[in-house]
């Protein structure tokens, strides 16, 4: 009997250090080092679908921004499972999970000037989920991998998110130049954005090399 208590005592002594571990320690070096001593496998949990809506709640994200991110998510997995059907190497929940949570912050960023990459990055590395916040930290610049290297999860979210202007399927085009009508305010962000244009058309190029259908089959998920 004390036996069973004990061992009782050794169970929720363990929940709760685990839980004080990732409240205290939101970064993701102290979760190698801490975390490895009570369940290294943590270190590579993925919010769910459900945990994902529920961080989007939990930071008041607007309802269009959920519904873009809705659209971005639809892209991203479509792109991801027809890339794995190539014999690409996708994790596809970690694709979903980056796409449904790139802009989390971005709400905030319209008032603060913060960098919503950069911050949304932050954010989830405080929740203890550092594979999404590497994928969300690259959507706004991502530059292509070299040719023959294998295709990665934030390739295919920030190209998603360069397809869905608002919550539409668009162009690559068509997007950038609703980028440069909202963000081009001067010269040197115009001939960001180009270089920017530029590089997404390169890496456009780069991913469907790999598939049997051209950027426009996109634009045919938007009928469902
Ligand atoms: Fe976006």
């Amino acid at each position: 009997m004390i036996f069973f208590l004990y061992l009782r005592k050794f169970a929720f002594f363990s929940l709760t250090l685990r839980w004080e571990v990732r409240r205290r320690c939101p970064f993701s070096f102290c979760y190698i080092m801490m975390e490895g001593m009570v369940c290294r496998r943590d270190y590579l949990r993925l919010p769910d679908r459900r945990r994902c809506y529920e961080i989007l709640r939990e930071n008041q994200v607007p309802s269009h921004i959920v519904a873009h991110c809705e659209k971005v998510a639809l892209v991203a997995t479509f792109l991801a499972e027809a890339l794995c059907r190539e014999g690409e190497e996708l994790d596809l929940a970690l694709v979903e999970a980056g796409a449904l949570l790139h802009d989390v912050t971005k709400h905030l960023s319209l008032k603060t000037g913060e960098n919503h990459a950069l911050s949304a990055a932050s954010l989830l590395e405080r929740l203890g989920y550092p594979q999404v916040a590497k994928v969300v930290a690259s959507h706004i610049f991502c530059p292509p991998g070299p040719p023959g290297t294998p295709i990665r999860e934030e390739e295919i979210v920030y190209y998603a998110d360069k397809r869905v202007k608002h919550t539409r399927i668009v162009t690559l085009k068509e997007r950038f130049e609703d980028l440069k009508e909202r963000y081009g305010r001067s010269v040197s962000s115009l001939i960001r954005l180009d270089h920017l244009y530029e590089l997404t058309r390169l890496l456009e190029r780069r991913l469907f090399k790999k598939l049997p259908f051209g950027p426009e089959r996109l634009l045919e998920l938007e009928d469902g």
